[in-house]
């Protein structure tokens, strides 16, 4: 059986972090994967996360096991920040949110519940996506296509491509969006593009399965979560994953959550009880740790309003990044326009990079990007941009 079996790729994101790990210049960066470094260049751990654990350990309790769809507290944490604690979905009880490992485990959950309930569909992802949710879609069962999103030429979105595509595919296809900060391109539709887009979904009949792994990091929480709301208030049913990995730098707890708005009550009572089922076949139950983290602080006055300030300081430092390597980039290679990353939103910048490029700046410079031109803004600071500026200069 197993001499049989062939090599796999390397994971295209992940991948290149194992590279970097093995990389032996002390000069090396990790453009790749979508973390947030300081200004330091660490990853840092919040204080909102750290007083949060200190109130946990003053009453340690034992470790059962989880109810299926995870903590309660947590549960009711994740929903009223997705969805807005006075919202109708809520006060209705038409939500129901679980628990689950990251949002890459989120959205796995919910490919997994939708090709019980509706086999036959097939899923739609932006051109480009984020590198997992085609794999992942797959593996759940489903033809994954793609709608046009991101347009080289404006280094914007080809909206009315996108528009067409939902226009003419199946009524009851699933389409994957991404509520804010879109991964990997950093363009994101307006508001007027949205509330068309909500519009065609409702009308044809489409599943919105909207990703929301960045809320905070493109225009604030309240802002960066508002399509999401706008889409459970014009009717269910709407399937949305969240992950607290990025915006509580809890990368390796693995929290996030899956919410799905039915019609009613009595709807997503019965929703939640086939839920329960394909998470029980998949892991049985969430672990504690995480999840009592993300409760405590969100739940906690003091700790939710620091939380909400780190947050926006990753956000503003992120921001300040992308003016620096902007204004340096001008000085370095005048006959290049890289304005464009200052109107890109949340961790990433499709560079426009090509895979020649990035492979130079790895081979020549230990600077590690995805081969779609990807960078993560985040893992720049003030101690490496020059030297990253330095040598985008020179392979472009
Ligand atoms: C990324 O896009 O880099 C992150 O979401 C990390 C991952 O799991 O791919």
């Amino acid at each position: 059986l197993l001499n049989a079996i062939e090599m796999a790729p390397r994971d295209p994101i992940l991948g290149i972090t194992e590279a970097f790990n093995a990389d032996k210049n002390p000069n090396k960066i990790n453009l790749g994967v979508g973390v947030y470094n300081d200004d330091n260049g660490k990853l840092p751990l919040l204080e909102c996360v750290r007083k949060a654990e200190v109130l946990l350990a003053e009453k340690l309790s034992p470790r059962g096991y989880l109810p299926i769809d995870g903590l309660a507290a947590y549960d009711k944490a994740v929903q009223e920040l997705v969805f807005g604690a006075d919202s109708a979905v809520v006060k209705e009880k038409r939500a129901v949110t679980a628990q689950a490992i990251g949002g890459t485990g989120a959205l796995k959950l919910g490919a997994d519940f939708l090709k019980r309930f509706a086999p036959n569909a097939q899923v739609w992802i932006s051109d480009p996506s984020w590198e997992n949710h085609r794999a992942l879609f797959e593996s759940a069962g489903f033809v994954v296509n793609n709608y046009p999103y991101y347009d080289a030429a404006t280094r914007g979105v080809n909206f009315s491509g996108m528009l067409d595509t939902l226009n003419s595919i199946p009524s009851g296809s699933i389409v994957l969006l991404h509520a804010c900060c879109h991964n990997p391109t950093g363009a994101d539709l307006t508001d007027a593009q949205w509330a068309q887009v909500i519009e065609v979904v409702l009308k044809r009949g489409l599943i919105p399965f909207l990703d929301m792994a960045y809320q905070g990091f493109g225009d604030g929480i309240e802002s960066d979560g508002k399509v999401v709301r706008q889409f459970a208030e014009a009717g269910g049913p709407v399937f949305v994953s969240n992950s607290f990995s990025k915006s509580f730098s809890l990368y390796g707890e693995r929290v996030g959550a899956l919410s799905i708005v039915a019609v009613s009550a009595e709807e997503a009572a019965r929703v939640l009880s086939q839920l329960k089922r394909v998470i029980r076949t998949n892991y049985s139950n969430p672990p504690i740790h995480g999840g009592q983290v993300v409760a405590t602080a969100l739940a906690t006055p003091e700790l939710r309003a620091l939380w909400e300030q780190e947050l926006a300081d990753m956000r503003v430092r992120i921001r300040d990044m992308r003016q620096a390597f902007v204004q340096k980039l001008k000085e370095q290679a005048p006959a290049h326009n890289f304005d464009f990353v200052i109107q890109q939103r949340g961790m990433f910048s499709y560079s426009g990079l090509t895979k020649e490029q990035v492979n130079r700046l790895r081979d020549e410079y230990s600077i590690y990007a995805i081969d779609t031109g990807r960078i993560c803004v985040a893992a720049l600071n003030t101690r490496n941009i020059d030297y990253v500026v330095g040598a985008i200069a020179k392979v472009i």
